[in-house]
């Protein structure tokens, strides 16, 4: 069955269209959608974002495989994100990952992303799209055992 957004997602493109009259403008916003509705971002999600924008598949794959916060392959693992950009770095999330990788990547995927705007809670990382903040190799265990 080829992609569609659900619903709820074909509503809120209709905000967006209206908020971003420069199709372009709308390239992430709809990657995201569809990424959040499907976990990952299907080939033919990315077809039909360029089908709605009006722009050549090519752009569409372009911004979905340049940003690293975007996935293309599905995985039945749960995802946590780990921030390594400057802040978080410097607050220690070298060691965050290596207790990640250590202890809990065979039920995890453990994922190095760039800043994702919570500087001020680093390090910082995600589960599943939840942000988890002022982290520790303590916390990490309380937060991934609880889950
Ligand atoms: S540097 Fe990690 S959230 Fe900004």
């Amino acid at each position: 069955m080829s992609f569609s957004y659900n619903i709820q997602n074909s509503s809120k493109i209709e905000l967006l269209k209206k908020r971003y009259p420069d199709n372009r403008a709308l390239i992430l916003p709809l990657l995201w959608l569809a990424q959040k509705q499907e976990s990952y971002i299907r080939e033919d999600a990315m077809e039909h974002i360029s089908e709605i924008v009006q722009l050549p598949y090519m752009n569409i794959y372009s911004v979905a495989t340049f940003y690293s916060m975007f996935r293309l392959e599905k995985t039945k693992k749960r995802i946590v994100e780990v921030c390594r950009t400057l802040s978080c770095e410097l607050n220690g999330s070298e060691d965050i990952k290596k207790h990640l990788d250590d202890n809990y990547s065979d039920n995890f995927e453990i994922i190095e992303v760039e800043c994702m705007g919570a500087c001020s809670g680093a390090p910082m990382c995600t589960l599943d799209g939840k942000y988890i903040e002022n982290l520790t190799p303590q916390m990490i265990d309380e937060v991934l055992n609880a889950n």
